[in-house]
């Protein structure tokens, strides 16, 4: 990926984020931007945390591009999503294969980074892409997609005040 892609990416999302009406519009145009546009992408789409008394929290399947995925709960002790989401750090996977806890999504995924939102300090909820390409988020796609977290955290925080 080069600089100016990046660079590209991260300022038609910033101006998308000052136009948003509300945070799904702004996640439903993050996941059409870097599927479209980062052609690695060949999976983008949000999990959000849901909290409900009585029951254990779950990520659910928010907006996303690609084919339909099986997994659309997915509670925190599960997949490399749970994962991200339960330590609240990003995490790369070069092959998932490899990995123990990959939920499989589709046949042809390869590697896959998942990056938690924080609103307040708390993860509210995570972006997760996946790629055909074995060790596709190198340290540029980890910046972008931290960046849209980022941005999607800020949208939400300010929107809930
Ligand atoms: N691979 C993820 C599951 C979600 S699908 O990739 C869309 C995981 O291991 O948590």
């Amino acid at each position: 990926m080069s600089i100016v892609q990046s660079g590209e990416v991260k300022k038609e999302l910033e101006q998308a984020a000052e136009a948003a009406k509300s945070p799904e519009a702004l996640m439903s145009k993050v996941v059409e931007v870097l599927h479209a546009r980062m052609l690695k992408y060949n999976w983008v789409g949000f999990y959000m945390l849901e909290k409900e008394a009585g029951s254990p929290p779950m990520l659910v399947l928010g907006a996303f591009e690609g084919a339909m995925t099986p997994h659309t709960r997915i509670p925190l002790h599960q997949g490399i999503c749970g994962a991200a989401a339960s330590q609240g750090k990003t995490v790369v996977v070069d092959d998932v294969s490899s990995d123990p806890r990959y939920l499989a999504c589709s046949l042809e995924t390869k590697s896959e980074i998942v990056v938690p939102i924080f609103v307040r300090g708390k993860v509210v909820g995570e972006l997760d892409i996946d790629s055909h390409f074995l060790a596709a988020f190198k340290h540029d796609d980890r910046e972008l997609v931290e960046f849209c977290a980022a941005l999607v955290g800020k949208y939400l925080e300010t929107s809930q005040t």
